[in-house]
């Protein structure tokens, strides 16, 4: 069946990784119909608005997302509503994209990359909550003359146990482990998520659980992140985690990641796209690493349904690093372009 693909390329390098994605994608899939939105700060330059409706009509018809990168300095002093940032967290409500799912893998050929003397032993996926917490509670505001500002988390069951249901469907795939991360000690929110995440467990009894805190999980993560399979947990803290596991990996230009949302018609549905932001330092330079673009591509394929085209890419990212081609953030030299042009020879 043929696929129908929404692309939002977004600002700084989001247009030029996001390119390489869509060539390789085409070489695996000739029969996607890929269709471009715009989005983030480059809609907000086109009609005042980080995520016109018509973006969201094409996004909402489409079977998944492919997105580059949004944001950069040219709209930072904006009215926060108006911001690429303001853009993206209305996307993912409006879609109901609760799941956000980050792998951290170090690939054996870019193991001496990893800054972390146990790096190369780390191969996680990271479960985000990605539609509630304190990103989305309610009251946000300022108060007493704009001197006491106040953010709110707030978790419902409904929001913890569908979260916590992906990541243990997610470690069945892998090596069935689920540390799920909290407050508990201090977060009556976090008192919440870890009872309700109890209550799922026996569902999955060939799951090993184990609970931890976020401070201490930050730790585990530089001392020995070879123990992780999948870690679950909310908003902020996987915002702050998933960068942490990145970073262990030694190539933020390297990671995808998926926002998945409830099925569509039977099908997975989501926006993927690479962890890294819009890179202004380096846009428009033909310096970046398209990869974590690239396996994004791979991301969307396998969930889909498709894991042979998804597994033809992943096979195909290792035979080229593993040939020694590197672009800047590697070490190497090479060009956006030409790791586009690498990936698709060796294709
Ligand atoms: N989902 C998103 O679109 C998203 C995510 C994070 C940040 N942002 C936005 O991106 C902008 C820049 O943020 P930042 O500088 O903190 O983070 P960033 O990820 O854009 O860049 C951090 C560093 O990594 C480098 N880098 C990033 N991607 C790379 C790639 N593919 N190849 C080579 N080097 C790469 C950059 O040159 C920079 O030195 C901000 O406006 C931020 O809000 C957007």
């Amino acid at each position: 069946m043929s696929l129908k693909i929404a692309v939002i390329a977004g600002d700084g390098i989001g247009p030029e990784v996001t390119a390489e994605a869509v060539r390789v994608l085409t070489a695996v899939r000739p029969d996607i119909e890929f269709e471009h939105a715009l989005f983030g700060g480059a809609a907000y330059d086109d009609c005042g608005d980080p995520y016109p409706q018509a973006t969201h009509d094409l996004l909402a018809s489409a079977d998944s997302v492919l997105l580059g990168a949004i944001g950069g300095p040219k709209w930072e002093g904006l009215e926060r509503s108006k911001t690429p940032e303001a853009g993206l967290l209305g996307m993912r409500g409006a879609l109901n994209l609760y799941a956000n799912l980050r792998p951290a893998k170090t690939y054996a050929a870019l193991a001496d990359a990893s800054p972390v003397k146990a790096g190369a032993d780390c191969d996680m996926l990271i479960v985000r909550e990605l539609t509630g917490g304190i990103y989305f509670g309610k009251p946000r505001e300022r108060r007493e003359n704009g001197t006491v500002a106040i953010d709110t988390m707030v978790y419902s069951v409904m929001e913890v146990e569908r979260i916590a249901r992906r990541a243990f469907e997610a470690a069945r795939t892998r090596r069935s482990s689920v540390v799920s991360v909290d407050k508990a000690n201090v977060l009556e929110s976090s008192r919440l998520w870890r009872e309700v995440v109890e209550t799922v467990a026996p569902d999955y009894p060939d799951v090993e659980l184990r609970h931890q805190l976020v401070d201490s999980c930050a730790m585990l993560l530089i001392k020995d992140p070879g123990q992780f399979d999948v870690i679950l947990t909310g908003n902020l803290f996987g915002d702050i985690l998933s960068d942490e596991a990145s970073m262990i990996t030694g190539s933020l230009g390297m990671l995808p990641s998926a926002s998945l949302g409830d099925p569509k018609n039977g099908q997975a549905f989501g926006v993927f796209e690479p962890i890294h932001g819009s890179a202004p330092d380096i846009a428009g330079q033909n310096v970046a690493n398209p990869l974590a673009a690239i396996l994004s591509g791979a991301m969307m394929l396998n969930a889909l349904g498709d894991s042979d085209g998804a597994g033809r890419i992943e096979t195909v990212v290792d035979a080229v690093l593993n040939s020694g081609v590197r672009t800047a953030d590697l070490g190497g030299s090479v060009g956006t372009t030409e790791m586009g042009d690498s990936v698709l020879a060796a294709l």
